[in-house]
C-alpha cells in the first residue's frame, strides 16, 4: 500500500511498513531519522481504513508490538514540542521574542481545546430529557473548570506583553497574513456558548467564517450554529424551573404586588420624609423610572416587544425562572441553579476581560496599525469589547428586578417542600402541575394575593403566614 502524504510542504511516501498504528486515530511515521505522530484526519491522502484493517486483519501495518506507552510518546512530545517552528529563523535569523509569541499562541489553543471538550460535555448534559440533580454538580464543577481556565487566558496576556513593540516588530512582518483572527476554536467557543451572529461586528465588511476555507473548518462552524448553543440550552432548562407552574403559588403575581408595594412604599417615604424640595422631586423621578423599568418584564407584550428589538434575549418564561432562582436561591433545590447562573456570568465577564486585555496589549504592541489579518487592528477590536458579545446579558441585568427581602413573597408550603428535595427530576410543565401534591394548599396563592392587597395600608408591614 502506497499513499501520498504531504507533511510540513514535503511530499512524503507512506508505506505500511513505516507507519506504526497506535489506536484508531493516531499512527506513527518513522521517515529517515525522525519519527512523526500523524492523526488519520492529518492525512486526509492515507487509507482510513488502515488501522482497522491492521488491528483487525494483522495483515501489513500491524499495531507495533514493541510500542511501549511512556510520558514522551503519550503525550505525543515529539509532535507537540517540534511544532514551534520561527519564521524568522526560517527566512532570516531567529528573533528571540518569536518563540514566545509561538508558544504563547499554542497554549491558548490547547486551552482552547479544553474549554471546548468541557462546553460540549455540559451541552450534552443540558440535553439530556431528565436533568438530575447530580449531572447539576457535574455541569457546576466543569463551567467552573472553564472559569478557571479563561482566568489563566486573561492573565496569560501579562506574558506575551514582557515582549517589547520593537521585538514585535522584528518579526511582525513575517507574519504575512497571519492573525488570530483566523482562530476556529475561538470562533466555535462563541458560536458554542452563543454569541449571536447578528451582533457580531463586521469584519472589513465581511463575515468572520470567510477566512475558513477547509471543507472540514466550514462544516465544524456550521455545526456550531446549528446546534443548540449553551444559551438556548440554559433558556429551556430555566423555561422549566420548578415553582414556575404550581397552583399554590403564583409567583408573577405576587412578585408584581410585592414590587408595587415596595415602589408605593419608596414614593410614601420620600414623600413624607423628605424636606428638600428638589431632593424630593428627584426621588420621585427615580420613582417612576424605576416603575418604567419594572413595567418593561412585568408587562409580558412589553417583554416580548424588546426581545424582538434586540434589546433582550431570553424568552419571558425563562426570565421569569431566572428571577425565581435569584429570589428565592437560599432554598436548597435553587442552591445548585444559582449557582450555575452565576458561573454563566463569570464566564461571560472573563470573556470580556479576555477581549479587553487582547485589545490593551495590540493597541501597546502596533499603536494604531492595521492588523495582519487586514482589520483595522486597534479599532476593529475594541468595538467587540461591549455587551454585544456578552451571551447572559439578561443575567446581568436581572439585578436591576431584585427587591429587598422583606418584600419577597413567602414561598407556599408545598413549593417550600418541593424545593427542599435534593433529588428530583425535571418534569415538563403539565405534568409537573397536574403531579402537584394536592395539600389543600390551592387556596394560598388567594391568601397571598389579599395579604398584598394594596387598597389596604400601603405602609403596614407585609404578613404572610405559612
Ligand atoms: C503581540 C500580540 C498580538 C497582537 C499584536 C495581536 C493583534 C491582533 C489584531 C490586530 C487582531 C484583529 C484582526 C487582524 O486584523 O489581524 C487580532 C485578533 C485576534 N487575536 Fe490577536 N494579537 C496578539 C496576540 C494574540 C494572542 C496571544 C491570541 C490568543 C489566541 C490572539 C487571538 C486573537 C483572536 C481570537 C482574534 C480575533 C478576535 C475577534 O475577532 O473578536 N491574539 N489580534
Amino acid at each position: 500500500m502506497k499513499k501520498k502524504q504531504t507533511l510540513a510542504n514535503e511530499c512524503l511516501t507512506i508505506t505500511t511498513a513505516d507507519a506504526k498504528c497506535l489506536n484508531g486515530k493516531f499512527f506513527l511515521l518513522v521517515d529517515g531519522g525522525r519519527t512523526l505522530v500523524m492523526s488519520m484526519t492529518e492525512s486526509s491522502d492515507v487509507d482510513k481504513g488502515f488501522c482497522a484493517m491492521s488491528t483487525s486483519t494483522g495483515q501489513s501495518g500491524k499495531e507495533d508490538e514493541t510500542y511501549e506507552l511512556n510520558y514522551h510518546n503519550y503525550l505525543m512530545l515529539d509532535h507537540i514540542l517540534s511544532s514551534q517552528v520561527m519564521q524568522s529563523e526560517l527566512k532570516d535569523k531567529a528573533v528571540h521574542d518569536e518563540h514566545l509569541f509561538i508558544v504563547t499562541h499554542q497554549a491558548y489553543e490547547l486551552w482552547f481545546k479544553q474549554i471546548l471538550y468541557e462546553i460540549d460535555s455540559v451541552r450534552n448534559m443540558f440535553m439530556l430529557p431528565v436533568l438530575e440533580e447530580t449531572k447539576t454538580l457535574l455541569i457546576l464543577n466543569r463551567l467552573s473548570r472553564v472559569a478557571l481556565i479563561l482566568k489563566l487566558l486573561v492573565d496569560q496576556v501579562d506574558i506575551l506583553e514582557t515582549m517589547t513593540p520593537l521585538d514585535f516588530l522584528e518579526f511582525r512582518l513575517q507574519l504575512s497574513s497571519a492573525s488570530g483572527f483566523q482562530s476556529l476554536q475561538f470562533r466555535l467557543l462563541e458560536n458554542k456558548i452563543g454569541v449571536l451572529e447578528s451582533s457580531r461586528v463586521k469584519y472589513n465588511q465581511q463575515h468572520y467564517a470567510k477566512v475558513f476555507s477547509k471543507p472540514e473548518q466550514v462544516k465544524m462552524l456550521e455545526d456550531s450554529l446549528e446546534q443548540p448553543s449553551l444559551f438556548q440550552l440554559l433558556e429551556k432548562w430555566l423555561e422549566r424551573t420548578p415553582g414556575l407552574a404550581v397552583k399554590s403559588f403564583n409567583f408573577w403575581e405576587l412578585y408584581k404586588r410585592s414590587v408595587d408595594r415596595w415602589l408605593q412604599d419608596m414614593l410614601q417615604q420620600s414623600a413624607q420624609n423628605e424636606t428638600d424640595e428638589s431632593v424630593k422631586q428627584s426621588l420621585i423621578e427615580e420613582y417612576k423610572k424605576q416603575k418604567e423599568s419594572f413595567e418593561s418584564i412585568l408587562d409580558e407584550e412589553k417583554y416580548n416587544a424588546a426581545v424582538a428589538r434586540g434589546d433582550r434575549r431570553m424568552s419571558h418564561l425563562a426570565f421569569k425562572g431566572a428571577l425565581l432562582i435569584s429570589l428565592y436561591h437560599d432554598q436548597p433545590r435553587f442552591n445548585q441553579p444559582s449557582k450555575l447562573l452565576s458561573l454563566l456570568m463569570d464566564i461571560d465577564s472573563l470573556m470580556t476581560k479576555w477581549r479587553y486585555n487582547h485589545v490593551m496589549m495590540v493597541q501597546r504592541m502596533i499603536g494604531s496599525k492595521v492588523g495582519t489579518g487586514g482589520s483595522s487592528g486597534y479599532q476593529y477590536l475594541r468595538s467587540t469589547v461591549s455587551d454585544r458579545y456578552k451571551v447572559f446579558l439578561d443575567l446581568f441585568n436581572m439585578s436591576t428586578y431584585l427587591i429587598p427581602r422583606g418584600y419577597i413573597p413567602p414561598l407556599s408550603r408545598s413549593l417550600k417542600r418541593q424545593l427542599s428535595i435534593l433529588i428530583h427530576e425535571y418534569m415538563p410543565r403539565d405534568s409537573d402541575e397536574s403531579n402537584e401534591e394536592s395539600d389543600g394548599c390551592e387556596n394560598e396563592t388567594e391568601e397571598r394575593l389579599q395579604d398584598l392587597n394594596l387598597n389596604g395600608d400601603t405602609h403596614k408591614a407585609i404578613k404572610f403566614t405559612l
